[in-house]
């Protein structure tokens, strides 16, 4: 699979990281191309105390990365600007309202909303894991619009039942649940057995 990972100016730089650890760790994954808004940034650096865009892949993981690309929000030129380039989808985690109304409005005014433009006229999934709380009638007039042209809302809403004792474990169970959305079923995902 080659998939593209973006991410925005939206809480949640716990749940990109969990996201970019699974898809380096997933050998059905060849090819990651991953895009951070400007935004994002500034959301990494308050919640996981990461700073510069320089190596962002490499701090998040720890390591260097073996398949995970990284290109530059402001290059509307790059690869997954275009439906010609193979993909087989794109994850957007976390994804800020300001994020969904461009790719709503189809303005495709940055990589990542053109990638998302590029994405749902080609037919291929779209997962906006959006995150806000709570949510105005702009907001939800956008989900609808997004869901409308093919793309999945994939809000960005802890489960609880399964007993996460730290965040980390909640952030690996939702990554879980929205790789397995993409035919990606993880190791170690808790699947609920109502007999037990
Ligand atoms: C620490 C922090 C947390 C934020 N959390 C959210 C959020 O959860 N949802 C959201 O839509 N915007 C959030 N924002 C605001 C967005 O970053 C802002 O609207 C930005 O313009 C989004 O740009 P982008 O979509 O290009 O990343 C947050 C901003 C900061 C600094």
């Amino acid at each position: 699979m080659h998939l593209t990972l973006a991410i925005t100016g939206a809480s949640g730089a716990l749940l990109a990281q969990q996201m970019l650890l699974a898809l380096e760790a997933d050998d059905r994954v060849t090819r990651v191309h991953f895009a951070a808004s400007e935004n994002a940034l500034r959301v990494l650096a308050e919640e996981l105390g990461l700073s510069g865009r320089n190596d962002l892949i490499e701090k998040l993981l720890g390591a260097k990365p073996a398949k995970t690309i990284q290109l530059s929000d402001a290059d509307v030129g790059a690869s997954i600007a275009s439906g010609s380039h193979p993909s087989d989808g794109m994850i957007i985690l976390p994804c800020s309202m300001g994020t969904l109304a461009a790719i709503a409005h189809g303005l495709a005014n940055s990589l990542i909303a053109r990638a998302a433009d590029v994405t749902l006229k080609e037919r291929r999934p779209l997962l906006l894991c959006v995150r806000e709380t709570p949510f105005n009638r702009i907001h939800l007039r956008n989900m609808t619009l997004a869901a409308e042209a093919g793309a999945t809302i994939f809000p960005v809403i802890p489960a609880f039942y399964n007993h996460p004792l730290h965040t980390t474990e909640m952030a690996r169970q939702f990554v879980c649940r929205v790789l397995a959305h993409v035919g990606l079923p993880q190791p170690g995902a808790y699947l609920w057995k109502a007999e037990e």
